[in-house]
């Protein structure tokens, strides 16, 4: 147990403003803002997670009414091209109507319903319903109807498509069904203050990678917005990662946390905080940064711990015992270790790196800052350690996080068709842009089912063995809140969770 440092929101160790201070490149005032959520409710009930009313009231309340993320404009590049939007059972059609100009329409034929495109759709010149024949242009005004001597009250008046309000920002597509909702700009607020030396629409979709998961979307989103869940799920981190020391602050309909990277967790023990372990390989030896216990390889679904009175056991990638007199093991790092791994990961060599962690990062913040120079140029010279290395990310409700920075990740979490009790979990990679240069094409979305694992998506690098210990999670959460009465969230350390219900719970109420 780490002592808590009372009155600072931290654990022991070093706290995000240390880091600041000790940055060797002068830091963006924005960074420092300190705008913690104030102490209220850490209650939530379970249902919301699983309950098939709460997930109609969704629909209504929040589908039917929110700013959502529905595509990026590079994903429709050409006039005519056109993305089906599904949200829960609703369908929305999202088009590239001229060179610069989008249009978003309920996907339903207005004669007997059927999707207009049940697909994906490119240089389409209109629409045209495959059932009867109704079609109308891009921008949704109603051109043709086969017999229309027999629909007398039908005209381009009564029977044009309904409009959905389309928004832009960062060369994303916004849309909301609602026609008397707040302008786009309005619900974002200050955000692209905090988008600091590479806007997002100066980055481009290099990787695109969504994975069905078996848990609400709510549970998924939250899985992903603390790092205080690092401390028990990704032992791996813990040596590099000031997880428990992360700074949280919220502003409208967003919020951010930043982590230190390169600091290393409060909750390691001194003697192995000191003694770092100089065998580890990224993804096959790696010690337990909290007990001091030795996981090795020794085949994809065998792992071998080691004790630190050497005592021997033998795990599967699901931390099941197999032989030997050691009988438990840590589940996320005998996935890490014995998971399935992408191709020469198993090769890596050791990458410790020591000595006083404000050096640590200088120097590989000086290794980020050249690797991208040739593509940003010498603007890199006024970058901070801060903004090369640490997670900071953003979530803006409901249900996107862009990280900041030259933080490449790009989340979006959706309920799976109409299921309250499963998701989808897409992945972007946002790049920068050559400096002076229009974005390159957008990656295509890789689709991963159920059983896939994330390191069938090698583009995610390192991240897909992250993601397997995230996910590993969710089933169990999902399963365990049907027999719990209340969920409770940590005061600071998940400020971002009780910042999502607290605007939630807004909406949801609103008649
Ligand atoms: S349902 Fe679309 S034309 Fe009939
Ligand atoms: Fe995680």
């Amino acid at each position: 147990m780490v002592e808590t440092v009372t009155g600072t929101n931290r654990s022991a160790g070093v706290s995000y403003d240390e880091v600041l201070a000790r940055d060797s490149h002068p830091v963006r005032d924005i960074l420092r803002v300190t705008n913690p959520l104030p102490p209220g409710p850490t209650i939530v009930d379970p249902k919301v997670y699983y309950s098939r009313e709460v997930h109609e009231l969704e629909k209504e309340r929040l589908w039917k009414r929110v700013w959502q993320m529905a595509c990026h404009e590079d994903d429709i590049p050409n006039v005519g091209d056109a993305i089906k939007y599904d949200i829960a059972d609703l369908s929305y059609i999202v088009v590239r109507s001229g060179e610069d100009q989008f249009h978003a329409f309920p996907n339903a034929c207005l004669h007997r319903g059927r999707q207009i495109i049940h697909q994906d759709e490119t240089s389409l010149r209109n629409f045209r319903c495959a059932f009867h024949g109704w079609a109308w242009s891009l921008e949704g005004e109603l051109q043709e109807v086969p017999c229309h001597w027999d629909f007398p009250t039908v005209t381009k008046k009564s029977h044009s498509l309904p409009q959905v309000k389309v928004g832009r920002w960062g060369g994303f597509v916004f849309i909301n069904p609602d026609p008397n909702c707040e302008p786009l700009e309005d619900f974002l607020g200050d955000i692209d203050a905090h988008m600091t030396h590479v806007p997002m629409d100066r980055r481009y979709k290099a990787v695109h990678v969504a994975k069905r998961l078996p848990c609400n979307w709510k549970v998924a989103h939250e899985a992903f917005a603390e790092a205080y869940h690092s401390i028990a799920t990704h032992p791996t981190l813990l040596g590099s990662l000031g997880c428990a020391n992360s700074k949280y602050d919220i502003f409208g309909n967003f919020s951010r946390a930043l982590s230190a990277h390169l600091v290393g967790s409060p909750h390691v023990p001194k003697e192995l905080a000191e003694h770092p372990y100089m065998d580890a390989t990224p993804f096959t030896r790696q010690r337990h940064e909290l007990t001091g216990n030795i996981y090795e390889r020794v085949a994809q679904g065998r792992v071998k711990v080691t004790t630190t009175d050497n005592r021997v056991g033998y795990f599967d990638d699901r931390g099941n015992h197999l032989d030997g007199a050691k009988f438990h093991a840590d589940i996320h790092l005998c996935n890490w270790v014995g998971g399935r791994l992408v191709e020469g990961m198993d090769e890596l060599p050791s990458n410790v790196v020591t000595g006083d962690w404000a050096d640590k990062r200088a120097k590989a913040a000086s290794v980020r800052r050249e690797a991208l120079r040739p593509t940003l140029g010498d603007m890199m010279d006024e970058v901070s350690d801060a903004e090369l290395l640490d997670p900071i990310y953003y979530s803006l409700f409901p249900n996107i996080s862009p990280w900041g920075s030259f933080n490449q990740i790009f989340y979006r979490f959706r309920p799976y068709g109409d299921n309250p009790e499963e998701c989808i979990h897409e992945c972007l990679f946002m790049w920068p842009a050559p400096a002076g240069k229009p974005r390159p094409p957008a990656a295509k979305m890789q689709w991963l089912d159920l059983d896939d694992d994330y390191v069938d998506a090698p583009q995610l690098g390192h991240l897909s063995k992250v993601f397997n210990q995230d996910t590993l999670n969710l089933p169990y959460v999902q399963k365990g809140l049907h027999s719990l009465k209340e969920v409770i969230f940590a005061n600071y350390g998940e400020t971002k969770p009780r910042h999502f219900h607290m605007i939630y719970n807004q909406w949801m109420a609103k008649e």
